[in-house]
């Protein structure tokens, strides 16, 4: 390379550099302009990738997500996957819920089809997400608006027709808050909503461990104690779960 062509591609990164520059000083006076760098919608795709490829194990991705969830601004998130227009003209089943799949806009980093599922999830008061348990498959959930009951349970082992589990978390849940399920850890949840209306923010990981995923509905009612901190429960197809469980009829 000589001296002259050297000057010439050294003057064009100077060029490119000022024009960044330029560029950083209008962002930095223009509000409306959201920093891209570590965005949140990158983060929680980094964490559902990183539990894919089995670098960090269930347990930390569900600690990873929650700890994302407590530091993002609700009503940012909340424009992000446009809830209100995702709301309009919900329709809500009088047994159990309904969701509807979320899209993330365009955003640099971001791959345009995420390595996770994302729904929002939408039922009225006294519905449920009725109490299951996953096998291969991890979630999280924010709660977006309204207020739920929520259960969850340990998964100790399965028999034949059976899940013998461990009560973990009986909670109220409000807007804002979040929890998450792994094989390791709460595998077992159960939300009922207390609000006229109420929706959580769902983000799914399939396949892990290489394997199909599975989703276990309980018949929570017919558990009998085992007098050591467990129950075993009766595991129901989805119909008679829904009728049992989709929605609550002491009130
Ligand atoms: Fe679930």
């Amino acid at each position: 390379m000589d001296r002259r062509t050297f000057s010439k591609e050294l003057l064009a990164t100077v060029t490119s550099f000022a024009l960044m520059d330029t560029l950083f000083t209008f962002n930095a006076f223009s509000r409306s302009i959201q920093p891209i760098v570590g965005h949140w919608a990158i983060s929680l795709n980094d964490y559902c990738s990183d539990l894919k490829k089995q670098a960090i194990m269930p347990v930390e991705w569900q600690w990873q997500i929650e700890n994302l969830y407590q530091k993002i601004e609700l009503a940012e998130l909340l424009k992000f996957i446009d809830f209100d227009n995702l709301k309009k003209g919900f329709q809500y089943p009088d047994l159990g819920v309904s969701t509807k799949p979320v899209q993330f806009p365009k955003l640099a980093g971001l791959p345009e089809k995420t390595v996770f599922i994302k729904k929002i999830f939408g039922m009225q008061k006294g519905r449920a997400i009725i109490p299951h348990g996953h096998s291969n498959m991890a979630s999280a959930h924010l709660a977006l608006q309204g207020e739920m009951h929520l259960r969850h349970y340990e998964k100790i082992r399965a028999e034949k027709g059976y899940l013998i589990i461990k009560p973990t978390i009986d909670k109220t849940v409000s807007t804002g808050e979040c929890s998450s399920i792994s094989d390791d850890k709460d595998n077992i949840h159960w939300f009922v909503a207390n609000t006229e209306s109420a929706f959580t923010f769902d983000v799914i990981v399939l396949g892990l461990n290489n394997a199909q995923y599975d989703i276990h509905n309980l018949d929570m009612y017919e558990g009998q104690d085992l007098h050591d901190g467990t129950m075993r429960v009766p595991v129901l197809d989805v119909e008679t779960a829904l009728k049992k469980y989709g929605k609550e009829s002491h009130h």
